[in-house]
């Protein structure tokens, strides 16, 4: 792998923004660092980022604008990480699109960005893990938050679960663009918390409320509203 490690950076998403041109575009190229000093989440929110203690990953690549399913690919990965997860002998569960949880906790999130070129796509994949983050430090934290250490009761090695996540979300890839999100929906539903649950959903814009229904083949979110209406959603954050 094409392996970029800063001792400590803004963000790891805006390093990789900035020195895309310097990338190799048809490799993965993944930037990590120690600490950031303005780690991003979703809906601008802020990505608790404290030193040596987690994992703060951008994955890089170029993927052809005709491939199928794109709007899913922070579902590939969210996928490509719980099923480690559950290969190390864990219980994660999903909530989509792209949260993995230990004990109803969130233990990591995701960021896709895009970048649209005629034929191509510029894909940023953001990943953060809280991995030994202490009790003290998740306080910090607005939601339900835990970390690997907490969860397991042991420190895990840092690179060594990068090099286990780069080398299952490559095999992951390597499908998806042959074959979309299909072969993961099966496994990545039987992951899902809040199916058949009653949910408020947040579009960016709106909220919605009705019952998880189910997750169609491409990865997104089917909800039965109140009117009986079905209403599918490729993105957007289920609230509690
Ligand atoms: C979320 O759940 O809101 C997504 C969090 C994504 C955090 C990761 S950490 C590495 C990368 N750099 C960032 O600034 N954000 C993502």
């Amino acid at each position: 792998m094409i392996h970029i490690h800063l001792d400590t950076v803004d963000s790891t998403q805006d390093y990789a923004k900035s020195h895309v041109g310097e990338f190799v575009p048809d490799r993965i190229t993944c930037v990590t660092a120690d600490e950031q000093t303005k780690g991003r989440g979703r809906f601008q929110r802020k990505w608790v980022s404290p030193r040596g203690v987690n994992l703060y990953a951008t994955f890089y690549f170029r993927i052809p604008s005709h491939t199928l399913h794109l709007v899913s690919l922070a579902q590939l990965m969210t996928y490509s990480f719980a099923s480690l997860l559950a290969r190390e002998g864990l219980e994660p569960k999903i909530k989509w699109p792209n949260d993995v949880l230990l004990n109803r906790k969130k233990v990591s999130g995701i960021l896709c960005e895009t970048v649209f070129h005629r034929d191509f796509v510029d894909i940023f994949l953001g990943i953060g893990i809280n991995v030994n983050m202490d009790a003290s430090a998740l306080s910090g934290i607005e939601l339900p938050a835990s970390s690997l250490k907490k969860e397991t009761g042991r420190d895990w090695e840092i690179k060594g679960l990068l090099k286990k996540l780069y080398k299952q979300f490559e095999e992951d890839l390597n499908r998806f663009k042959k074959e979309g999100f299909t072969p993961f929906h099966k496994g990545f539903e039987d992951l899902l918390i809040l199916k058949g649950e009653q949910i408020r959903y947040f579009d960016g814009k709106k909220e919605w409320i009705g019952r998880l229904q189910s997750l169609t083949a491409d990865g997104q979110l089917t909800l039965l509203l109140p009117d009986g209406m079905l209403h599918t959603v490729s993105s957007g954050e289920i609230r509690h």
